[in-house]
């Protein structure tokens, strides 16, 4: 199953094996696309991966992981991003972008900024809560960016709600303790998120999905049915999820091992009816069937593995005997006898 095709919103792909964001910190400090990232996503392009989704890219200076990280916060970024879409177009997979915003968790800034003034650890700066002004602010950076995805000719947006970062902060009640119309009830939390993608909604019409955290693995923060719940105010606005956990609090609480987040996605997934990219350690033709086969996820997420092996999908489907297209160039390794 992992080799048919799927469509998310209207995006043709030609199989279920997607790439998930995986930050490089390989620009400069301008945020631009250098030739490793080239290399990096033609590599898995050319090794059959069906969609591969470009690492957290920075809607905000201030807002990036790290000083190396991607941007898409000026006109200038579009002809490295254009470069980048159009060499993965060029070698047969797709590619989406995933936009974001680092929060508490940027070490970019000296002005850290987060839904309250609670610091993520002593390895951290201690973040400024944002105003009402700076947040609709941030709400024209996720929409600036999406135009700027647009031109840079990308198949779909991500957009990072996952993982302890800004988006992260104000869904779940741990690191947002405000008390204006951004905090408090589950919807007031998700609100941000909702005017992030309403803004997008309204210059971007192709395929459009959210990263979550379906739990924080934390006492007293969201779990899979709050994310659930924060899904249902925005499913008719998005064309998916990509279901990931934890990374909101130090102390979290999470078991490790092949497959470890695949049941939160299958709950997801009947929870909101949306497409569902589900993974977690998958590292097995045999993990991705299950996965797919017991409706657990529509798409599967091979992360670290394809970093170790960026050939991985040629590589499985050849094991396996089964049939699929390879590059031209390398069709003479494909059968031995030939
Ligand atoms: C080097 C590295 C960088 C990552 N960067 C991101 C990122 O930019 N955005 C994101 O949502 N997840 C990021 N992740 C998490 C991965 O997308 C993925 O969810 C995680 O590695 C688990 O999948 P795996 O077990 O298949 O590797 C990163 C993971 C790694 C290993």
């Amino acid at each position: 199953m992992i080799f048919e095709p799927f469509k998310i919103g209207n995006l043709e792909l030609k199989n279920r094996i997607v790439m998930p964001p995986m930050c490089q910190y390989s620009s400069d400090n301008a945020g631009s696309v250098k030739s490793w990232h080239i290399s990096h996503y033609v590599a898995r392009a050319i090794g059959g991966v069906g969609l591969i989704i470009v690492e957290a890219t920075a809607i905000d200076p201030d807002g990036r992981i790290s000083p190396n990280d991607l941007g898409i916060w000026d006109d200038s970024h579009v002809e490295g991003l254009k470069t980048l879409v159009e060499r993965v177009h060029e070698n047969g997979a797709k590619i989406a972008i995933q936009l974001a915003h680092a929060g508490r968790k940027s070490k970019a800034t000296d002005d850290p900024v987060a839904p309250s003034a609670v610091r993520y650890s002593e390895h951290y700066g201690h973040p400024r809560e944002l105003t009402q002004d700076e947040i609709n602010q941030i709400v024209e950076k996720f929409q600036n960016a999406s135009k700027r995805a647009k031109k840079s000719g990308f198949d779909g947006i991500e957009i990072h709600a996952a993982h302890g970062y800004l988006i992260n902060e104000f869904l779940s009640p741990l690191t947002n303790k405000r008390t204006d119309r951004y905090g408090g009830s589950i919807e007031k939390r998700a609100r941000i998120l909702i005017e992030i993608i309403s803004a997008i909604r309204e210059v971007w019409d192709e395929p459009l999905w959210i990263r979550v955290s379906a739990s924080d693995y934390a006492k007293g923060g969201n779990d899979v049915d709050d994310t659930i719940d924060i899904l249902n105010f925005l499913k008719d606005k998005i064309d998916g999820v990509n279901v990931s956990g934890g990374g909101l609090v130090r102390d979290q609480s999470v078991k490790v091992y092949p497959g470890y987040m695949i049941d939160n996605a299958g709950r997801v997934k009947i929870g909101t009816n949306l497409a569902v990219i589900g993974g977690g350690l998958i590292n097995s033709l045999e993990l991705s069937e299950y996965s797919l086969n017991s409706e657990k996820c529509d798409l599967v997420f091979v992360g670290r593995q394809l970093l170790r092996d960026p050939y991985w999908p040629l590589k499985i489907a050849h094991e396996a005997g089964i049939d699929i297209e390879w590059p031209v160039q390398y069709e003479r390794a494909k059968d031995v006898t030939k």
